[in-house]
């Protein structure tokens, strides 16, 4: 039976919520939108995509212990007894699910977007707000039209502090999310020539970004990136819509909330802050420049939000990068370990950037192993920003840059022969040969787009450490 204490919705309020037809009562914990990771008791929407239809998962999600399934018609195999909501469109649905979910609770909430960053941002603030209230927040990258709205539908009714990722393609995207969202407090990261596939220009990328901003609850407060070339352009924007509470957070000495001083560590950084004029001092706990601007956002957007600034800054020294932003694993290899840097979840060149100054700064007993994968998205300037690169790439202290893919093929072309490792068309095609370089003392740092395959890479080289050291496993000399 349904613990009644974890009950996030029952089918009659799920019927009001989206003008639906209970079939038979049921009470879910949790809401599921892919039959695969359907959890017992979770809600499932049977969503319907151009390439998929949910509906014909209905059964299997039952099966798999769902309670009972949003659906706009009754799946064959199941009849009038099944435990469903009947809607005229299972998005829509979701949608009003999210929108119900919000307004029953009395929760501050944050919305982050941003071109780079936001995640780890959304991580952050979670982190720092759970040791002070119960918080909800977006799971992994769930920042789009159904990750939004799956959002909301999960949120505790309870909930003290929710932290939602929004994230968009296209120039529209973000007005309908933050609708559904109702932020008090809404935050940039930065604007970049991320995704500039899409767009015209980074002007057209940051009023895309600016969307955020039309769903702010009355009286919320703008967090913006002080340090960014966007900053004045977003700030017209906020003013624009009547905001009269935008804050700034950044480097740059007129910063709302700014770094007085830091000092760069091997694993993280030391930060003396300003916070509106008061003085802090924390340690966050991800290495990086480009994490010292983060948590000054995060202590910005945290203070928005009327939390406990001081609580917050202290929780930063707990935090870790997320999975593929950075992570680090000391790894065995013939004759002693090696780190392996994962950073492979995505890229672009100012995260790619960032990770570079991060390997550079690191001490090394062995070499810099750079093992890069395709940036994809950047339109047509993609050759030229990846060409770019080079510089950087030798400012890092690389000895060696393993590519793969055609625009990483144009930077290896550019970089000193002396560092150039192997090229291949695929992550696939690179593994041996990566494998085959790697000597103790030496650090490996993985980084490409999604579409660029790079976790084949690190999870090769995880592989070495349940392997005897002295064969690591794909060796062929
Ligand atoms: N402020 C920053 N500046 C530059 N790079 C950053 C910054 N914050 C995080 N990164 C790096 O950028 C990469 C992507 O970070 P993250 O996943 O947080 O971004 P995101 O905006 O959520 O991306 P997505 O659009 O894929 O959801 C990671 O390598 C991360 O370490
Ligand atoms: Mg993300």
């Amino acid at each position: 039976m349904t613990d009644q204490s974890l009950a996030l919705w029952t089918a009659t309020e799920i019927a009001a919520a989206t003008g639906g037809r209970v079939l038979t009562d049921f009470v879910a914990s949790g809401v599921a939108i892919d039959s695969r990771t359907v959890a017992p008791d979770d809600l499932f929407v049977a969503l319907e995509g151009p390439n998929n239809d949910a509906h014909r998962f209905v059964a299997a999600a039952l099966q798999a212990g769902a309670a009972g399934a949003i659906v706009a018609r009754i799946p064959e195999g199941l009849g009038e007894a099944a435990p469903l909501v009947v809607v005229a469109d299972t998005q829509a649905a979701l949608e009003a699910l999210g929108r119900a979910a919000r307004h029953r609770v009395g929760a501050k909430v944050i919305a982050v977007t941003g071109s780079v960053g936001k995640t780890s941002t959304k991580d952050a603030l979670a982190h720092c707000l759970a040791l002070q209230g119960a918080t909800h927040a977006s799971a992994a990258s769930y920042n789009n039209l159904w990750g939004v709205p799956l959002t909301l539908a999960r949120m505790p009714q309870d909930t003290d502090f929710g932290v939602f990722e929004i994230g968009m393609n296209h120039a529209g995207e973000i007005v309908p999310l933050v609708a559904q969202v109702e932020p008090q407090v809404a935050m940039i990261t930065t604007v970049e020539a991320a995704h500039l596939g899409n767009f015209r220009d980074e002007s057209g990328i940051a009023d895309a970004k600016a969307e955020i901003m039309t769903g702010l609850q009355p009286g919320g407060t703008v967090v913006l990136n002080r340090d960014n070339r966007w900053f004045d352009h977003l700030l017209g924007h906020a003013r624009r819509l009547g905001i009269a509470r935008i804050v700034s957070f950044g480097l740059d000495a007129v910063a709302d909330v700014r770094a007085v001083s830091y000092e760069l560590q091997a694993d993280g950084s030391d930060v003396e802050a300003s916070i509106h004029g008061r003085r802090l001092r924390f340690r966050v706990g991800v290495a990086g420049l480009h994490w010292v601007r983060n948590a000054l956002g995060v202590l910005a957007a945290i203070e928005a939000a009327g939390a406990d600034v001081d609580r917050a800054a202290a929780a930063l020294a707990g935090i870790g990068p997320s999975k593929g932003r950075g992570q680090r694993f000391t790894l065995p290899v013939a004759g002693g370990d090696f780190t392996l840097i994962d950073d492979s979840y995505n890229a672009n060149p100012v995260s790619m950037r960032a990770g570079l100054a991060v390997v550079g700064a690191l001490p090394v007993k062995g070499r810099r192993i750079l093992v890069l994968g395709d940036m994809l998205e950047l339109g047509e300037d993609g050759e030229r920003l990846h060409v770019g690169l080079a510089p950087d790439v030798v400012a890092a202290g690389a000895d060696l840059v393993y590519t793969t893919g055609p625009l990483m093929q144009a930077l290896n072309r550019a970089l000193p022969p002396e560092r150039r490792g192997d090229h291949a068309a695929t992550s696939a095609d690179l593994v041996d040969s990566v494998l085959r370089a790697i000597g103790p003392g030496d650090v490996v740092f993985v980084k490409g787009s999604l579409g660029s395959r790079m976790g084949r890479i690190v999870d090769a080289l995880k592989a070495l450490a349940h392997t005897d050291p002295n064969t690591p496993a794909g060796r062929k000399d």
